[in-house]
């Protein structure tokens, strides 16, 4: 398996709730390593622009002003398998199906429901790169 970066964001509802620190301390005690972090509020416009694969769905509107709504942080993650393993991490989208099925996943733990995650992470290697590029500059990333 190959060393991989992914993108997390932490969502404005577990910055909110004070939940930023044992988000990163999860990352950190599964072995990843930080080389990037950045804390930003997203404009309506700059949040459609990170999610615009979503841009025909139902929820659009309500996402952008969700992710809109307050300060964010957004990290690189390093590690083996990152994109997969930080994925299974974070668990299902909505975080009552998180509880169900995966009670130890951050969206279980800090989550609310499918809207309102606490947690953002890339799907693939593909949109990893893509994400990480357009949050950070490479002078940003160590
Ligand atoms: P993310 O991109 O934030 O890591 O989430 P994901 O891959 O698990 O889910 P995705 O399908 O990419 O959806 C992006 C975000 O849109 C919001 N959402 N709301 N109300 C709804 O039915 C609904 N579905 C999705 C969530 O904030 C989701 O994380
Ligand atoms: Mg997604």
């Amino acid at each position: 398996m190959a060393v991989e970066r992914t993108l997390i964001i932490v969502k404005p509802d577990a910055m909110e709730k004070g939940a930023l620190g044992k988000i990163l301390d999860r990352f950190i005690q599964e072995g990843f390593k930080i080389v990037g972090l950045k804390m930003f509020r997203f404009t309506p416009r700059t949040a459609g622009e990170f999610y615009k694969v979503h841009r025909e769905r139902p929820f659009f509107n309500e996402l952008v002003e969700f992710m809109s709504s307050g300060p964010v942080v957004a990290a690189v993650l390093e590690g083996e398998d990152a994109v997969r393993r930080v994925r299974e991490i974070i668990g299902p989208t909505d975080s009552e199906e998180a509880r169900r099925v995966a009670p130890n996943s951050i969206r279980a733990l800090f989550g609310t429901d499918k809207g309102k995650n606490a947690v953002h992470a890339s799907d693939s290697p593909e949109s990893a790169k893509e994400e990480i590029c357009f949050i950070f500059s490479g002078l940003e990333l160590v």
